[in-house]
């Protein structure tokens, strides 16, 4: 297994281009199966997340093809030979559930293996299908396994129980080939779910409301790749993840290619350190000046403060001078890089969802495991701010996220390596 190991104490200076979000480019790619033919996508990330969502189109019958020296992926889905999502491909990223919606619209049945993915708390899919029953699916839970069936998809008028990011997404994605009109309330307002329907608008779709709590769906008979590639949005998580780096390290980073407008909540708490943040329309700059200050986050769907920023976060608090409290209200057991932080020589109590951290202005590297994707970002970045060497371990999650992330850190002249678990280092970086 891979590991990063970590000289720390530099500050990050210069440059970096975020890549396309990852949560906007699973359910994209996906949701190509509900219009037949061939797809162009462009601003695809090259990420473990990726291949399995191209492997998994792919044993439904849907071969795909990266066009060499550019990021634009063209998928195939005149033909859908399978319904199903296995085992295999499912517990290795849980997003593979988003099959469910496009594969019942498409062919009318779906054998979707329950979900795996990160380690953050229990994740049900009662949700999705409880959506999706409404618009005239059945579903029974065997083995493992969800059967799904429909005798025709109709519009329906519902409301869910919490925005969920993934279910909102999957009923959004049967229901455009739905007989009538379908009302979602309660939908999730994620910048991924509004660039889904815009996807799904080019490809012919009639939607109505994205980005607010109430989605209109007309559902139309057919739907048809559009003329031109689609590309995906910028990674507000990825771009995230390195402006905390930089004030953590006590650098000058900027992000590019990137969309602030996006980032509000996050960008507000990074001000709120002390840190100058600068923004154009693709670019943002956080620069550290002095001591950071402590801070108080509370996670909630967008466009309150994401929860997958409340770990990285968590490292820039670890490293300012006073308190700062952090509550985790998406998902039980997401404090787990906490418990990594304190080996670090962190000062952090948690209280149920509540982590209230000591801020003492400095990290020690050591050795440190990652046990999800966003927690071993937070851990990164913890490595590049502590002084000494940091390892991180089981760094499989950093690759199902995040883009190039080594060479990316290397550019802002971070003294960042790959190399493999208890055993060699990596070329070391300049
Ligand atoms: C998506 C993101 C993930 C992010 C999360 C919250 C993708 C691929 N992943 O995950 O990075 O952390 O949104 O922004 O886009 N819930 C239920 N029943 C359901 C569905 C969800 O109880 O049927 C609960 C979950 O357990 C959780 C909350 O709702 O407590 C929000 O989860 P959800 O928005 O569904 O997260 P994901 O879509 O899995």
């Amino acid at each position: 297994m891979d590991k990063i190991v970590i000289e720390g104490g530099r500050a990050l200076r210069g440059s970096v281009a975020a890549s396309g979000a990852k949560n906007a480019a699973l359910p994209i790619l996906i949701a190509t199966i509900v219009a037949p033919g061939e797809h162009r996508i462009a601003n695809v990330p090259y990420l473990a997340d990726v291949s399995s969502t191209l492997s998994l189109l792919g044993r439904i019958g849907c071969p795909s093809l990266a066009e060499e020296g550019s990021k634009l992926m063209r998928v195939d889905t005149s033909r859908v030979a399978f319904s199903e999502a296995p085992y295999d491909v499912v517990r290795k990223m849980r997003a593979s559930v988003l099959v469910l919606g496009p594969l019942l619209a498409r062919m009318g049945h779906a054998k979707v293996s329950l979900p795996g993915g990160c380690a953050i708390g229990t994740r049900p899919i009662d949700q999705h299908l409880k959506g999706l029953e409404a618009l005239g699916c059945t579903f029974k839970l065997e083995g493992g396994y969800v059967y799904g069936r429909t005798e025709g998809l109709r519009g329906a008028e519902m409301t869910l129980d919490m925005p969920t990011v993934t279910g909102t997404e999957n009923i959004v994605s049967a229901a455009v080939l739905a007989d009538g009109t379908t009302v979602i309330h309660n939908a999730a307002k994620e910048p991924e779910v509004v660039d889904l329907c815009r996807f799904l608008v080019a490809l012919g779709a009639r939607i109505e409301g994205a980005g607010t709590d109430t989605i209109v769906i007309e559902g139309v008979p057919r739907l048809a790749p559009p003329a031109r590639p689609y590309r995906i949005c910028p990674d507000r998580i990825e771009t995230g993840t390195y402006l905390c780096a930089a004030a953590a390290t006590g650098g000058d980073v900027t992000v590019t290619d990137t969309d602030p407008t996006l980032l509000g909540a996050v960008l507000d708490k990074l001000r709120a350190t002390g840190c100058t943040v600068e923004t154009t329309a693709s670019t943002i700059r956080v620069a550290a000046n002095g001591p950071l200050r402590g801070i108080d986050v509370t996670t909630e769907p967008y466009p309150g403060f994401p929860t997958d920023m409340q770990a990285q976060l968590m490292t820039v608090a670890c490293l300012a001078e006073g308190e700062s409290r952090f509550c985790e209200t998406i998902f039980e057991n997401r404090f787990m890089h906490a418990a990594e932080l304190l080996r670090m020589g962190a000062r952090i109590e948690i209280h149920g969802n509540t982590a209230t951290v000591h801020g003492n202005g400095k990290l020690v590297g050591s050795p440190v495991m990652a046990s999800d994707l966003r927690a071993s970002a937070a851990l990164v970045v913890a490595g590049l701010a502590a002084q000494g060497t940091t390892d991180v371990l089981r760094i499989y999650h950093l690759d199902r996220g995040y883009e190039d992330m080594v060479g990316k850190l290397q550019k802002l002249g971070g003294n960042v390596s790959r190399g493999e678990e208890g055993g060699k280092k990596g070329a070391s970086a300049a």
